[in-house]
This record gives structure tokens, sequence and C-alpha cells, in this order.
């Protein structure tokens, strides 16, 4: 047992949470990380209709009763309906934790609070932390430069950035970015934090969706195999390096505009996971996948990070003795 801040709020066994995924964050991985004693959260965006969306909840809450959350982006662009009816969605089906991510969550704090659903808002910066506490959200995620998806424009790494918001925010506090097994678990507890978040690594494990193709790329890459850009047009992303991305990178050395690199980066995710051609389009991707070794289940992957957990304690135990008084 891992108790924590976050374990009783959100009410589950251990500090690890799946965070949302454009694409791949679908029932069958939300509800086996749920199973293993961890949070997921399902992402709206992924579905073209509201039906979709709600179907595949209840689908997931078919394939568990633990909690699962929603992830709510709030970023305009990425949104195929408008966010109130994302919120009435939560509210309908009784999700109990939404992620808000993307924007400030300044307006569904309120319609969310009162159906109470909890807020855990994700940052990729100390002083976003700490505006999204004023706003009175339940929960904070940070993300340092490591994590695939949208790791901010500051590039500071999630080495820095926990003990930094720890030191700045009194909420319960998540760490993202990076984090792959129980060492790092162990590391972002010492950091302050009160249960990590993983994306990465969650995407190569048997109930997520994708080719075999794609998570054996995920099983041989490198800890240098991913690339972060796309910051010359407010945009950072942390992407799979492949040739579109290098296309990218070249793109925006020439100080090209969002415009004419449309073509290249609305080719995000779907492909890429879903044919095993990893030149196939741009697919988030944090370093983490330097870490991932195999393909196992989300229970042989959380039950795995908890005894690396726990082993990694011992050996610190093992390092850090109080003088006994003279
Ligand atoms: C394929 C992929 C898709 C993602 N899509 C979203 C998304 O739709 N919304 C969101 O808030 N975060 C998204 N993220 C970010 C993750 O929720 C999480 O913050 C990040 O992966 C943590 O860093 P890590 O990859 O090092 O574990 C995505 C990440 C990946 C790898």
């Amino acid at each position: 047992m891992i108790e924590t801040r976050i374990t009783k709020l959100f009410g589950i066994k251990y500090p690890i949470l799946c965070g949302g995924m454009f694409w791949v964050g679908r029932a069958e991985l939300i509800a086996a990380v749920a199973n293993a004693g961890g949070l997921g959260f399902l992402t709206a965006a992924t579905y073209p209709t509201l039906e979709e969306l709600r179907a595949d909840i209840r689908k997931a809450k078919d394939l568990t009763d633990k909690p699962i959350g929603l992830n709510i982006n709030l970023f305009a662009s990425v949104r195929p309906q408008p966010i109130e009816e994302w919120v009435q969605v939560a509210i309908d089906e009784k999700i109990p934790v939404v992620e808000t991510s993307g924007r400030s969550p300044q307006a569904i704090v309120a319609p969310l609070h009162a159906a109470g659903v909890k807020i855990m808002h994700k940052v990729p910066g100390v002083r976003y932390a700490m505006t999204a506490e004023r706003l009175g959200v339940d929960a904070i995620c940070v993300v340092g430069h490591e994590a695939g998806g949208h790791p901010g424009m500051d590039e500071v790494t999630t080495l820095v950035m926990v003990p930094a918001a720890a030191d700045a925010v009194k909420l319960p506090l998540v760490a993202g970015g990076g984090f792959a097994d129980g060492r790092g678990l162990v590391a972002a507890l010492a950091l302050g934090a009160d249960a990590i978040l993983m994306g990465t690594r969650f995407m190569a494990t048997q109930e997520c969706r994708g080719q075999d193709a794609f998570k054996d790329w995920m099983v041989h890459a490198a800890e240098t195999d991913t690339v972060y850009c796309m910051k010359s047009i407010m945009n950072p992303s942390r992407l799979v390096k492949n040739s579109v991305v290098e296309k990218v990178v070249e793109m925006e050395k020439k100080g090209a505009t969002l415009e004419e690199m449309l073509p290249l980066i609305s080719r995000q995710g779907p492909a890429v996971v879903d044919t095993g051609n990893m030149e196939d389009g741009l697919v988030s991707m944090g370093q983490a996948v330097g870490l991932v070794h195999d393909v196992p289940t989300c229970k042989e992957l959380i039950d795995r990070m908890v005894e690396e957990a726990l082993s990694a304690q011992e050996r610190l135990g093992g390092i850090f003795k109080r003088k006994a008084p003279a």
C-alpha cells in the first residue's frame, strides 16, 4: 500500500496515473489501469461525436468498478465539440475526476464542482500551477520538458519543475514527464509529489491501442529518439523522431508559418499508431521511451513498479542512516 494525498483524494490504491492521450486513451487502457490500482483518463478529444465518447465511458465502466477519469483538453483547436458538452458528459456519466489541460480551466471549475467532480489541472510550468491553485482546482499535475505531448515553452525539466512546484503550491501535486518505473515513482515522491502521471510508458502495454510494430519500435527506441519542436508556432510538442518531424524542424529553422506547416503537422497521431509505419506522420512520445523494454499488461507494469519502488526505498534506507547519538 502506498498512501498519499492523491490516493486518498481520488480513492485509488497506487499513486500512478495515466494521463489523457489523444487517440490511444480509450476504454480498454483506462479500465486496465483502474483495475491495476491506478487512475487513467479517457480522452474526450478522441471521439468525433458525444455519443461515441459516452459509449466508450460506459464500456470502460463495464470493464472496471474502480474510478475512471476524463481528460478535457481546453485548447480550442483540438475540440470537436463545445467544452460545455464535454463537461455535461462528465457530469451525466458520474466521472469522479477530470484532468484539464491546454488552457485555463476557469470556466469549468464551478459546474464540475457543483456536480461533485474533482479537477486535476495539468500544466507545463510552475506559474500556471499557481494560477490553477487560485482558480480552486483540487490537484495539480506539472509536466517537465521530457514529457510526450505538450511539454510547454519553458524547457524546464521534471527534476527542477516538481520541487519548484511543491514549494509554490499547497494542493496535492502530481509529477509528469519522464516516468516509466518504480525508481521514478520514489524519486517523484522524494521531490515533493504525491503521485506520478505517465503517458509514454502506458502506450507500450497490452491494453493500449496500437500495432505490434509501433510498440516494438518503442521497445527498441532510445531516450534520444524524440524531438522537441514547434515552439516557433507556439505549439511546443515532443514527438517521435522520424522523417516527418525532421521536415517540420527544417521548416521551423527557415521561419515557416503555421499555415505553411499545417499540411505536415495536421497528420498527428492515429496513422502511426494504427499502421505501425513510423514514417506515417507525427506522434507524441516522451523521452521515457528509452526506459521501455517490454510490452506488459497494465497490471504487470504497475505491480512491477510498486516492487521496484519498494526496492529503491530499501536501497535508500541502506544508504541514508542517521548517526546514532553518541
Ligand atoms: C500519444 C500521446 C498523446 C497525448 N495526448 C494528450 C491529450 O490529448 N491531452 C493531454 O492533456 N495530454 C496528452 N498527452 C500528454 C500525457 O497525458 C502526459 O502528460 C505525458 O505523456 C506525460 O509525459 P510522459 O510521456 O513522459 O509520460 C499525450 C501524450 C502522448 C504520449
